[in-house]
C-alpha cells in the first residue's frame, strides 16, 4: 500500500495500540493534510477526553511510539501530531508505482458480481439528454469496477414495451415499414412519435386501431411482434450510433429491456400474492412495504398489477430484481437512473427485502443523476420548448471542439480525430465532474474550455507531457526513474501521485467519479506548477535531473491516461 494517508492510519492505529492498549487499535487517527506539514493527526485530542489525560501528554506518547517512522513528527498548539514524510520514502514509492502496471490501484479480493443499470432510454420517445448523463456516469462506473476485479454485468433497460406501442406500430403501418425504418435509424423517433400521438388524439378509427394493436402485441401475435421487431430494430441501430460516438463500452449484449421481463410478469405477481406479500387493495394488486407513507398518512402501495389487470413499470422491476439475484448471481446492484425515481426505487428495493427476493447480503442501490439544466437554471430545452436530441447536442461540442483547434495547423484528417475526442471528452468529463445526484447546468463555453476542470484542459494535459517526450527525443516508456524529487514542486507532485491507488477504489465502492476528476484535475494542476518551476528539457538542465524529471513526467503521464481512461474520457496523442 503506497497511499501515504492509509500507510499513515495504518502507523498511528499500530502506535495508539502499544501506548494505550489494544482496545484502542480500530480509533480513527483522523490524519488529514495540513498546511504546516504533510499531514496532521488530530486523535489525541478525542482520545485525551477518553483517557483523561491531557491532549499534548497523548500527542507525545503517540510520537514516542512512531519513532520508527519514515518522516519527522512535531506535536503542536493543543496537541496536534503533524507529520512530514521523508523525501526518500515518498522517492521511493513513486519509483516503485512507476514501474507496476497498475499504478497503486489494487484488485477486491474477493470479486463481486455487480450488475450495473444505466443508460435505458425510452425506445417510444427518441434519446435525449436526460439519458446522456446516466449513460456516460453509469459507463464510467462499470469501467471502474471491471478495473478493480468485479465481474460486471451490464443492463441497459431499454423503455421498449407498454401501451404507447399500439399507436406506434400503427403508425409504422401507415407510412411503410421502410420509411418508418429510416426514419428511426436517423434519430427522429420523438417527430415519429409526435407524428403517432397527433394521430391518436384526432382520428378516432386510428385510435381505435391502436387500441386493438396493444392487444394483439400483448398476446404476443406473431405479426404484431414481426412488426415491434421492426420499430425496436431501427430504434436499437440509432442508439448504437449515439453509443459508438460516446465511445460507451454497453453493446446489444447488454440489451435487457422491459420487454424481456413479460414472460415472468404473471409469476412475479403470483408469487408475491401466494406469499402474502403483496394484497388486493382496490382491485389493484400491491405490496405495503413498510416505512412508506403517502399524505394521508395511509401506507403507500407499490402497484405490481393494475385494477384492469394491466402490469406496469413496478412490475417490471420487481421481475428485473429477482432475476438480477437469483439468475445473474448479483452481489451488488446499482441502479444509475435519474433522481425523480428515487420513491420507486426505494420501495422496489423494500419490497423485494419483503419478499426475501433481495437478501440482506447483497447491496442494491440507486446512483441518482441530477437533472440536467440550461444556462438559465432550468430543465435544459430548446428555445421551442422541445428536449434538445443528444446528436445534436454531440454535433455541437463536436463543431465547438473542431472551431477551438483550427489554428494548430493539422490536416483535415487529423483536426477531425482531434476534435472528435475533445468534443466527446467535453460533454462526459462535464458530466461526471460534477457529483451525479446534483443538478447539472450545461454550459458549452465552459465544458469546452481549456482552463479549469475540463475535459479539454485534462487532454491537454497529457498531449503537453507526451509533447515533452517528443522534444525529449524519447518515449515516455523509456522514462524508467528512479524518480527523485528536490524542489518543491517536484515533492508536492509525487505525494499527490501516491494516493492514486486507494482514491480509485474509494471511487468505485462510493460511486463517486466526480472524485476522480477531482483527483486528476488536482494532479494537473500540481503538474502545471512542477513544469513553471522545474525545467525539463531545457537547455543547461543537467542530464541526471531531466532523467529524473521525466520519469516523474511518465508516472504523471501514466496515472492522467489510465484516470481519464477508468472515466471514459479519451485521450488524443496531440491536441
Ligand atoms: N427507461 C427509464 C426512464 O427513462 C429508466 C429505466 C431505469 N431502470 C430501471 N430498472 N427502472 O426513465
Amino acid at each position: 500500500m503506497t497511499d501515504p494517508q492509509i500507510v499513515l492510519t495504518e502507523r498511528v492505529q499500530q502506535a495508539l495500540a502499544r501506548a494505550f492498549g489494544q482496545e484502542h487499535a480500530d480509533a480513527d487517527p483522523l490524519i488529514r493534510p495540513s498546511q504546516f506539514a504533510d499531514f496532521q493527526a488530530n486523535v489525541a485530542m478525542s482520545l485525551a477526553k477518553r483517557l483523561r489525560r491531557a491532549p499534548r501528554e497523548v500527542a507525545e506518547a503517540i510520537k514516542t511510539e512512531l519513532s520508527d517512522f519514515p518522516g519527522t513528527i512535531e506535536v503542536s498548539g493543543p496537541g496536534f501530531l503533524n507529520i512530514t514524510l521523508d523525501d526518500s520514502w515518498i522517492e521511493s514509492e513513486a519509483t516503485r508505482m512507476l514501474a507496476d502496471p497498475r499504478l497503486g490501484v489494487g484488485t477486491i479480493t474477493p470479486s463481486q458480481t455487480v450488475v450495473i443499470d444505466y443508460s435505458a432510454p425510452n425506445a417510444a420517445k427518441e434519446m435525449h439528454v436526460g439519458h446522456l448523463r446516466t449513460t456516460i456516469v453509469g459507463d464510467s462506473l462499470a469501467r471502474l469496477h471491471e478495473h478493480l476485479g468485479n465481474t460486471v454485468i451490464r443492463q441497459n433497460h431499454l423503455g421498449d414495451w407498454g401501451t404507447p406501442f399500439g399507436m406506434l406500430i400503427e403508425h409504422l403501418l401507415e407510412i411503410g415499414e421502410e420509411a418508418a425504418v429510416a426514419q428511426l435509424e436517423a434519430g427522429q423517433g420523438t417527430e415519429f412519435y409526435q407524428a403517432a400521438r397527433a394521430k391518436f388524439d384526432s382520428d378516432d378509427d386510428f385510435r381505435q386501431r391502436a387500441r386493438v394493436r396493444v392487444t394483439t402485441l400483448q398476446s404476443g401475435d406473431a405479426e404484431t411482434m414481426r412488426l415491434w421487431h421492426v420499430f425496436m430494430e431501427a430504434t436499437v441501430r440509432y442508439f448504437n450510433k449515439v453509443y459508438q460516438l460516446l465511445g460507451v463500452t454497453l453493446t446489444d449484449a447488454d440489451l435487457a429491456g422491459e420487454s424481456m421481463y413479460n414472460p415472468m410478469l404473471q409469476k412475479t405477481c403470483d408469487d408475491l400474492e401466494a406469499a402474502g406479500t403483496a394484497v388486493i387493495s382496490d382491485g389493484a394488486l400491491c405490496v405495503f412495504p413498510p416505512g412508506f407513507t403517502g399524505s394521508d398518512d395511509k401506507p403507500l402501495p407499490l402497484i405490481i398489477r393494475k385494477s384492469d389487470g394491466g402490469y406496469g413499470y413496478a412490475t417490471t422491476d420487481m421481475a428485473a430484481i429477482r432475476y438480477r439475484v437469483h439468475d445473474l448471481k448479483a452481489e451488488r446492484i446499482l441502479y444509475v437512473v435519474g433522481n425523480e425515481q428515487a420513491l420507486h426505487f426505494r420501495m422496489v428495493f423494500a419490497a423485494a427485502r419483503l419478499a426475501g427476493w433481495l437478501p440482506d447480503s447483497v447491496s442494491a442501490e440507486h446512483v441518482q443523476i441530477g437533472m440536467m439544466l440550461g444556462k438559465d437554471g432550468r430543465r435544459f430545452k430548446t428555445r421551442s420548448g422541445e428536449s434538445v436530441k443528444l446528436m445534436d447536442l454531440l454535433q455541437e461540442a463536436v463543431d465547438r471542439a473542431t472551431a477551438a483547434i483550427a489554428d494548430r495547423g493539422y490536416d483535415d484528417a487529423t483536426t477531425k480525430e482531434i476534435a472528435h475526442a475533445v468534443g466527446m471528452g467535453a460533454v462526459k468529463y462535464a458530466d461526471l465532474s460534477v457529483s451525479h445526484d446534483s443538478e447539472y447546468v450545461l454550459d458549452f463555453d465552459r465544458m469546452i474550455s481549456f482552463t479549469g476542470n475540463t475535459g479539454p484542459y485534462m487532454q491537454y494535459a497529457t498531449a503537453r507531457i507526451r509533447s515533452i517526450f517528443r522534444k525529449a527525443g524519447m518515449a515516455p516508456a523509456e522514462a524508467t526513474g528512479p524518480i527523485v524529487l528536490a524542489a518543491p514542486a517536484e515533492r508536492a507532485l509525487g505525494l499527490q501521485l501516491l494516493g492514486f491507488g486507494e482514491l480509485v477504489s474509494q471511487v468505485t465502492t462510493e460511486s463517486e467519479p466526480h472524485r476522480l476528476c477531482n483527483f486528476l484535475f488536482q494532479t494537473a494542476s500540481l503538474f502545471s506548477t512542477f513544469y513553471d518551476e522545474c525545467p525539463v528539457t531545457k537547455e543547461g538542465v543537467d542530464p541526471e535531473t531531466r532523467q529524473h524529471r521525466l520519469a516523474l513526467c511518465k508516472l504523471v503521464l501514466d496515472v492522467l491516461e489510465k484516470g481519464l481512461d477508468l472515466l471514459g474520457v479519451p485521450v488524443p496523442e496531440r491536441m
